[in-house]
Formats: C-alpha cells, sequence, structure tokens
C-alpha cells in the first residue's frame, strides 16, 4: 500500500529534484550552497532566513545565506547553531524566545520565531558546516523538514565527492 504524501512531503520532493537536477555533476561545495539556500528560501514564504555556517578554527563562521545581515561569528558554545556544531545532531526549536537570549539563542533577526538547524558532514564523516533556517512562524519546522533537509544535505555533502 502507498500512503499518500502531504502537501509539505510533496513539495519537498519537488524541491529536491529541482536542486538535484541543477547540482548534477558539481563539486564545488560553495556552488552547492549558494544553490540549496536560493532555491529553498524562494520556495517558502515564512522562511526568513537560510543559510551555512562553516566550521574554521573549531568555530563557526557564516557562509552562503539568504536574508537579512547574519552573525559573522558564533562560538560553538553558543546559539542554537552552536548547540549542533557541538552535538551534531539537528536541533529544531519551536519558539525562540523561549531560549535564553545570548547564550542559548543568538537573535540576528527580531522576526525569526523558530528555527531549524543540520550538521553538514563531508565524506570522511567531518562537520564541515550547520545549515540554519529561521521562519517568522512559531514552530514552522516538524519531522518532514528535518529528514528532507538532512537527506539533502548527506547526498550533496556526505555522500559527494569532496571538492
Ligand atoms: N539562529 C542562530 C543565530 C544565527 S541567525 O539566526 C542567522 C543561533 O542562535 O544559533
Amino acid at each position: 500500500m502507498t500512503m499518500k504524501m502531504t502537501a509539505k512531503q510533496q513539495k519537498y520532493t519537488d524541491l529536491v529534484k529541482q536542486i538535484d537536477a541543477v547540482l548534477e555533476g558539481e563539486t564545488d561545495t560553495t556552488l552547492k550552497m549558494v544553490t540549496i539556500n536560493c532555491i529553498l528560501y524562494q520556495a517558502f514564504a515564512d522562511w526568513s532566513w537560510t543559510g551555512f555556517y562553516r566550521v574554521k578554527n573549531d568555530a563557526l563562521i557564516v557562509g552562503p545565506y539568504q536574508g537579512t545581515l547574519g552573525c559573522l561569528h558564533i562560538p560553538f558554545e553558543k546559539g542554537v547553531c552552536g548547540k549542533c556544531a557541538r552535538t551534531l545532531e539537528t536541533q529544531v526549536v519551536e519558539d525562540v524566545h523561549a531560549l535564553e537570549q545570548g547564550t542559548e539563542h543568538i537573535a540576528c533577526d527580531p522576526n525569526s520565531q523558530s528555527e531549524i538547524v543540520i550538521p553538514v558532514f563531508n565524506n570522511n564523516y567531518d562537520l564541515i558546516a550547520v545549515f540554519d533556517v529561521d521562519s517568522t512562524k512559531k514552530a514552522a519546522f516538524d519531522s518532514t523538514d528535518k529528514y528532507f533537509l538532512e537527506e539533502l544535505l548527506k547526498n550533496h555533502f556526505t555522500e559527494a565527492p569532496l571538492s
């Protein structure tokens, strides 16, 4: 028996196909990051920021992104991004205002209400970045976002040749 996909699952399936087609044969990390950002950011009206923080010298520095000015540096000890980098696990936050500001959450955009941050590994399983998505809606992210975003990043960065 095949289960009917939800509208969100269908949307992700279509977006993944589009990203896969654009990135076919591409190996450059920056090029992959800008493409994923651009296609996803345009697709969800409530997504206010999408972007990669790259690992450099045991901290995070902002990489390719779409949205308002992002924080430039995030230490591993701080923010949702830092927690993702420390734990190497996807973080889903339903209400960013419920977190302690400046420590558990770093507010770059006051309109952000909820977020998801996914770790990005290379094919050596080293953490190379985290992918951060902010929404203007509370509790915008669920297991569907987690599943599709983790798969997308795994397919393009972990199970792909190093650039
Ligand atoms: N959400 C992040 C900070 C970065 S901005 O949202 C672009 C955090 O607390 O880790």
